[in-house]
């Protein structure tokens, strides 16, 4: 029914109106007001009231969506309505933790919750799209947009992909409840050369099909409404102009009946790839590839016209685009009300209550990383006098990440607020800044201001120190040294923060480090020498109240990172699941293997990783055979005894290894997990089925299936578990 809707309404429209549905802009909220002179003589005004533009991004609110949606629906010669889109990424109002915290829960069905508060707050106000997810794997932590995705692997980010998307989309995009999701950036963005944004990415095909592909392939198959071209060129072709990537793998094989939207201005950077002479050339390249929506370069409206009227764009390749951006706006309910998502009460009602702030606290809880815990300094005990030092204790801004949509500026609740608000009457609290962290570095030149900034700090953080029974550090990076075009090529702690802990330990050795920041970073002297390390990402608005409550052990740490962290910079990129190789094996006095000669081949911390303040005993993988058909099943369980004193969830992961491939194969890759509370002294058992899907893998003719022979089955707490059982594929 949908599509007859559409096609009357496409053979209504005239050339120029069918382009304008694919010519998104950037405005705010000055396109909306009342016309003055220098409005109406805009050229984007013009285009907006004569249906020459389709959608919009970056304006917000009820008020200012129905009043452009007005100017729109009344003006233009069909009143197509608009579509309002934004980066909805963890959170409008009330902020969640970055994604890449969120992912460290391993917990979906959470996430899947915190997607679809922040399209309830969203929706309300008058927004009917978000960017997001980004499902980029990465394995690069020096790449700034790590903190946005869900980590370095393809099985993890395609579940946390799919339960985002329910999140943001619901079960009917036509509940304005729920908005458009996009799965971004198609595709490779994670691989971009050593880290750097925007940098070119070389793949051969088995990695673009089994590391980079899944997730995006995962959202297709749970309906994800549009995809984000990325920005970078992959083996030689800009991928808002490939082919491949658009027509013959997502429009093609997948059948994606959605939009492709390009990213910011990308249609335009293709003449700076070098693939276009110029601009007229980009939008030729792209729309036949397959991008629908021009965001932001102006391509489209510009060229479109005389492309098609010179035949290189054929009016079919058109007429596909602009059926999908209809019909994106049948579903979201916008030809039955164009202003239902436009309700200033609902809006009211909606942003940042505090049924919204518990989830937000309950995420934050779960996404805490335990990194290490020697001398039992955690939690820590009551009637105790607490130093809290460094630049990131009472930050209110921070802790909301890059990314933060509608975030007020310095609302989430600080560290030091947190613990102000959880302690005893008999712990007692000092706190000293120790250093300043600026907001950047958004360049090298930012960059060497920080390195440059006073120590006069110093002395008064060590005398706080000296006083207290146990210090806690809060170090890490602000809120805007990771996020889009913020890759560092060095991601210790920036600044000055490592200088003052190794100051403060000589003071005083019962430090607590609570990590802040937005990627994994390399911690190879705090890891020797600091007893307690916490990870707690920019945590959202929740932030301290979260960290607080696992600091004082009102709750037990169940986060596992999702990206492994390196002992040092010259480890990138890095990931567990890597080959084999030739030369695997290292011994004493080896020199002929895999390694680098001044570093350990392992992580710092591993993926997958993360402590509890109570222990789990794993016992034997159970295999109910040893062998499998390929169309059968074979089923792997284990036992798992908590054997501390407290309960505590535990994530049980299962690692495949395919033994002998027609290509080579990783050492392992996660298949499954299971996240749950087992209560002290309590053995569970958790069992996973698998089958041939968990085997499979994309070989080099490019056919998806699995190969018969030997498969290890490991499960454990984190990737480096060693122990396996076999069994044999017929
Ligand atoms: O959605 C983003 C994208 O991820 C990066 N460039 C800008 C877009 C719109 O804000």
């Amino acid at each position: 029914e949908i599509d007859f809707k559409v096609d009357s309404v496409l053979s209504l429209m005239t050339l120029e109106e069918k382009i304008g549905q694919l010519n998104q802009y950037s405005v705010g909220e000055e396109m909306t007001g009342p016309g003055n002179k220098d409005k109406e003589d805009s050229i984007k005004y013009h285009q907006l009231l004569s249906g020459r533009v389709g959608s919009v991004l970056n304006l917000l609110g009820a008020e200012n969506t129905r009043k452009m949606q007005k100017l729109v629906v009344e003006n233009s010669r069909l009143g197509i309505p608009l579509l309002f889109s934004y980066d909805v990424v963890h959170g409008y109002k009330t902020i969640f933790p970055i994604p890449l915290a969120e992912s460290a829960s391993w917990n979906l069905e959470l996430m899947q919750k915190t997607a679809s508060i922040s399209a309830k707050e969203a929706a309300a106000s008058g927004l009917h799209w978000t960017f997001a997810p980004m499902v980029d794997v990465s394995r690069d932590a020096r790449w700034g947009r790590v903190m946005e995705g869900a980590g370095e692997d393809p099985y993890l980010g395609a579940e946390i992909a799919k339960a985002r998307i329910l999140g943001f989309q619901g079960d009917e995009l036509s509940d304005p409840l729920t908005i458009a999701a996009t799965a971004k950036h198609f595709a490779g963005y994670g691989f971009v050369e050593s880290g750097k944004d925007y940098n070119s990415v070389n793949v051969n095909r088995q990695i673009l099909m089994n590391q980079i592909i899944p997730p995006f392939k995962a959202a297709n198959e749970v309906g994800v409404a549009t995809f984000m071209n990325a920005f970078n060129d992959i083996d030689g072709t800009p991928a808002t102009s490939n082919n491949y990537l658009l027509r013959d793998l997502l429009k093609g094989e997948w059948k994606f009946s959605g939009v492709v939207v390009s990213d910011w201005n990308s249609i335009g950077e293709i003449v700076n790839h070098g693939t276009a002479i110029d601009l007229k050339e980009a939008s030729q390249q792209a729309i036949n590839a397959g991008t629908d929506i021009d965001m932001e370069a102006g391509a489209y409206i510009k060229h479109l016209k005389s492309l098609i009227e010179n035949g290189s764009v054929s009016e079919e390749v058109l007429n596909d685009a602009v059926r999908r951006v209809l019909k994106l706006k049948y579903d979201l309910g916008l030809f039955d009300d164009p202003y239902r998502y436009s309700d200033t009460q609902r809006e009211k009602k909606t942003l940042m209550t505090p049924e919204f702030e518990e989830t937000a606290k309950e995420i934050a809880l779960e996404s805490i990383v335990l990194l290490k815990n020697d001398q039992q300094l955690l939690p820590i005990q009551s009637a105790q006098k607490i130093a809290v030092i460094g630049p990131l204790a009472k930050d209110k801004d921070s802790p909301l990440g890059n990314w933060r949509a509608q975030a007020t500026a310095h609302s989430a609740v600080s560290l030091y607020e947190g613990l102000n608000n959880t302690i005893d009457e008999n712990t007692t609290l000092d706190y000293a800044e120790g250093v300043k962290l600026s907001i950047g570095p958004n360049s090298f030149h930012e960059k060497q201001q920080i390195e440059q900034a006073d120590r006069s700090g110093f002395e008064q953080a060590k005398s706080v120190a000296k006083n207290a029974d146990v210090v806690i550090m809060a170090l890490g990076e602000t809120a805007y040294m990771s996020g889009e075009g913020r890759s560092r090529a060095d991601i210790g702690l920036p600044g000055l923060q490592l200088e003052l802990l190794k100051e403060i330990y000589k003071v005083n050795t019962n430090i607590i480090l609570v990590l802040m920041n937005g990627r994994p970073l390399t911690l190879s002297w705090e890891a020797e020498n600091i007893p307690a390390i916490l990870e707690t990402w920019h945590l959202g608005s929740q932030a301290g109240n979260a960290i607080a409550d696992v600091l004082v052990g009102n709750y037990n740490p169940s986060g596992k990172l999702s990206m492994s962290f390196p002992r040092t910079v010259g480890q990138l990129p890095m990931s567990y699941n890597h080959k084999n190789t030739g030369r695997p094996t290292s011994g004493p006095g080896m020199v002929f293997y895999t390694h680098h000669n001044d570093v350990e081949n392992s992580p710092l911390f591993p993926f997958g990783y993360g402590l509890s303040y109570t222990d789990f005993e794993y016992g034997e993988i159970q295999l109910n055979n040893t062998s499998m058909a390929i169309d059968g099943s074979i089923t792997a369980s284990i036992e798992v005894k908590n054997v501390g004193r407290l309960a505590g969830k535990e994530i049980v992961q299962l690692y495949i290894q395919d033994v002998i491939g027609s290509t080579t194969r990783p050492i392992k890759e996660l298949k499954a997990f299971q996240k749950e509370l087992i209560e002290a002294g309590q053995t569970k058992t958790f069992t996973f089925k698998i089958t041939a899907k968990e085997l499979s893998f994309y070989r080099e003719d490019g056919s998806f299936g699995p190969e018969t022979g030997t498969f290890r089955i490991f499960i454990g707490n984190d990737s480096a578990t060693a122990s396996f059982k076999e069994f044999t594929l017929k």
